[in-house]
């Protein structure tokens, strides 16, 4: 469906809609809410590799050779820690040889921007279809900061999958990353005053890990 941004992509799939509502169910143990992350990765892995490049290859069947086809970039998938890694398993499923890299950002609660503590990326990124995983985008400050510093990495084919967008988070991504596009399950209406998503799913880390 086309939202009000022209950069991001929202999926329409009834299955994400009906785990959304897993999701933003209080009462979802983190057992639940993690299967719930890995069903809806698994339906965003599918639609963001809809547009992937192929090479053309050759196949020997049993009985001749035919024409195959394999990716025609390596897939690298980044994880923003820790919620992201919930997302890792559903893309792995659908995407088995993709390759992982990790960047560790946390909010400051206080200024409500990311602090970064861990980043380990592998060495092809340049030629590879990078695919960011994290979960919330809420003022964007997480995503926007792991993006530059892939960007810096010299990657230049990006998606970045998310489950919960916020308005505010979209726009500035849009401007900050022009060039990404931004895969999501919900476009929620508003940030509260401490920057969470309403009406969200409440803290992602917390709730895949079982951290409350
Ligand atoms: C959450 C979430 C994003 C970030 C989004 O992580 O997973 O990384 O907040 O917020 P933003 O768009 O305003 O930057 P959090 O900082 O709670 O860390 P955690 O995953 O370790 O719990
Ligand atoms: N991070 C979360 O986990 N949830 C929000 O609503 C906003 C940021």
């Amino acid at each position: 469906m086309n939202t009000q941004f022209n950069k991001f992509i929202l999926s329409e799939h009834p299955l994400v809609k009906k785990d959304i509502t897993v999701l933003r169910d209080k009462k979802t143990n983190s057992e639940l809410f993690r299967a719930a992350v890995t069903r809806i990765s698994n339906i965003l892995a599918v639609e963001i590799s809809q547009n992937f490049l192929l090479s053309e290859t050759e196949v020997e069947t049993p009985l001749e050779t035919t024409q195959g086809f394999h990716l025609a970039q390596d897939v690298v998938l980044v994880p923003v820690l820790r919620a992201g890694l919930g997302m890792v398993n559903g893309f792995l499923q659908i995407i088995p040889d993709a390759k992982v890299g990790h960047i560790g950002l946390e909010r400051d609660e206080q200024t409500l921007k990311p602090n970064q503590y861990y980043f380990k990326t592998p060495l092809n990124i340049p030629q590879s279809d990078v695919i960011l995983l994290d979960p919330m985008l809420a003022t964007g400050g997480s995503s926007s900061a792991a993006i530059s510093f892939l960007k810096r990495q010299g990657a230049k084919d990006f998606a970045f999958a998310c489950i919960i967008a916020s308005p505010e988070g979209v726009k500035k991504l849009e401007a900050d990353h022009p060039d990404v596009k931004i895969f999501g399950a919900a476009l929620d209406r508003q940030l509260n005053d401490k920057a969470y998503i309403l009406p969200g799913l409440g803290d992602a880390g917390d709730r895949t890990f079982g951290t409350l």
